[in-house]
């Protein structure tokens, strides 16, 4: 994780001081952000040390201020972030060596908190990517291999109706949000196996999707109106062909893809133009994880080993998505693919509390943001690290949001 954060800092350091857009923070912000994290949870809170620095922790307090307003904090310059970072990081292990993790702590038990840093590191690294890629500057971006896709096979999948077990209490690096596992009972639906691809939705663009009102809610309407929404982010027509930007560079929109880069809006648009609907978060969650034989559910959707790369498509082994079909490895029990990995997922529910939810270790990781605001992403992208991928991790987000690396799959309910 810290080889990626100070990869995708490896830039002049104009890049990395500047606002590449209001919705992010300036690459070095982030960097000394993920460093000042780590010193408050596991440096004070876990191990007792005074403060290095806490002249700058207002800074650095993502509450405090807005990303829109972050470069005009007195934030540390390159270099001296690296250096705090890597000071902090060597008092880091100290700490390891001296905490007991079978303790009575909630902190301690488990590595919980070095969990929670590694796991608010990596997903830094992940923002750190969408802010290159809204740079638009070429070469600071590695690519590399994947699988090839596989064409083919049912469209969709079936999930009987019946209970499973959502959520955990045993994973110990779960998140407070994922917490406590509650058994939910569903009718059966048909998802679909693999997530909605670019071919299958530039359909929809030709089809007039963009100008059909009747697809749209009032307010994804509305959106796209005001916005002059009629194509994915980063997308443009070129002599009738439609082309990405990806990471500084243009070229033809991949037709075996799965699309990235689109709002809750524009999803939930094109699943009804489909004569579907976006699968909601429980749907979601059966079909990626829950073994309906052995009655538990599994970590990832082939069961509990490590995602290698012939599974899933996490940890940016390649700088996009993998082609459709590229994982039959990594098929969940009901035989739904690419659920994790390669994009988010756009679920339709709202980011609720689950019953009997308790706030850990602090009500700004997930309650503040309970309510019918954000919507649910799910299954983590190919920008994403395992450590903060499994199949009960939850991620929210405004519906109108299109920087992250999101797609989503359909679903519909069963005829009965
Ligand atoms: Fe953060």
């Amino acid at each position: 994780m810290r080889d990626r954060s100070l990869a995708y800092t490896e830039a002049e350091d104009d890049l990395l001081v500047k606002q590449h857009s209001p919705l992010m923070s300036p690459l070095v912000w982030d960097l000394a952000h993920v460093g000042n994290y780590e010193e408050l949870w596991v440096l004070r809170e876990a191990g007792g040390i005074t403060p290095l620095r806490p002249e700058i922790d207002d800074i650095y307090d993502a509450f405090k201020t807005p990303r829109k307003d972050r470069p005009s904090l007195p934030f540390l310059g390159p270099a001296e972030a690296r250096r705090y970072i890597e000071g902090v990081r060597g008092r880091v292990l100290d700490v390891l060596d001296r905490v007991d993790l079978e303790g009575p702590s909630p902190l301690h038990r488990d590595g919980f908190v070095f969990g929670l840093v590694i796991q608010h590191e990596h997903q830094h690294d992940e923002t750190m990517l969408a802010t290159l890629q809204l740079s638009g500057q070429p070469g600071l971006v590695r690519e590399g291999e994947l699988p090839p896709g596989r064409p083919g096979g049912p469209d969709e999948v079936h999930v009987p109706a019946g209970r499973f077990l959502m959520g955990t209490d045993t994973l110990p690096w779960a998140y407070d949000n994922e917490r406590p596992a509650t058994w939910v009972d569903l009718p059966g639906y048909w998802i679909d196996r693999l997530p909605v691809g670019n071919a299958a939705y530039a359909a929809f663009i030709e089809d007039g999707g963009y100008d059909d009102q009747r697809f749209w809610t009032p307010e994804g309407w509305q959106w796209r109106q005001r916005k002059g929404i009629t194509a994915p982010l980063f997308w443009t027509k070129d002599g009738g062909t439609w082309h990405r930007s990806r990471f500084g560079r243009t070229e033809p929109v991949p037709m075996d893809e799965p699309v990235q880069h689109v709002s809750w809006y524009e999803a939930d648009a094109y699943a009804r133009w489909a004569g579907k609907r976006l699968p909601t978060e429980a749907e979601w969650e059966k079909a990626c994880g829950w073994d309906q034989v052995a009655g538990r559910a599994r970590r990832y959707p082939w069961g509990e080993s490590d995602p290698g790369p012939s599974l899933a498509n996490l940890g940016h082994r390649a700088a996009r998505p993998a082609p459709l079909g590229a994982y039959p490895g990594g098929a969940s029990p009901y035989g739904a693919e690419q659920m994790v990995g390669d994009v988010w997922e756009w679920t339709s529910s709202w980011f609720q509390a689950y019953p009997g939810f308790r706030s850990f270790p602090y009500k700004e990781y997930s309650e503040v943001f309970f309510g019918e605001e954000y919507r649910v992403l799910r299954g983590g992208s190919w920008a994403a690290d395992p450590a903060a991928v499994r199949t009960t991790f939850r991620n929210w987000d405004y519906p109108i949001r299109r920087q992250i690396f999101t797609g989503f799959r359909c679903a519909r309910s069963e005829l009965v």
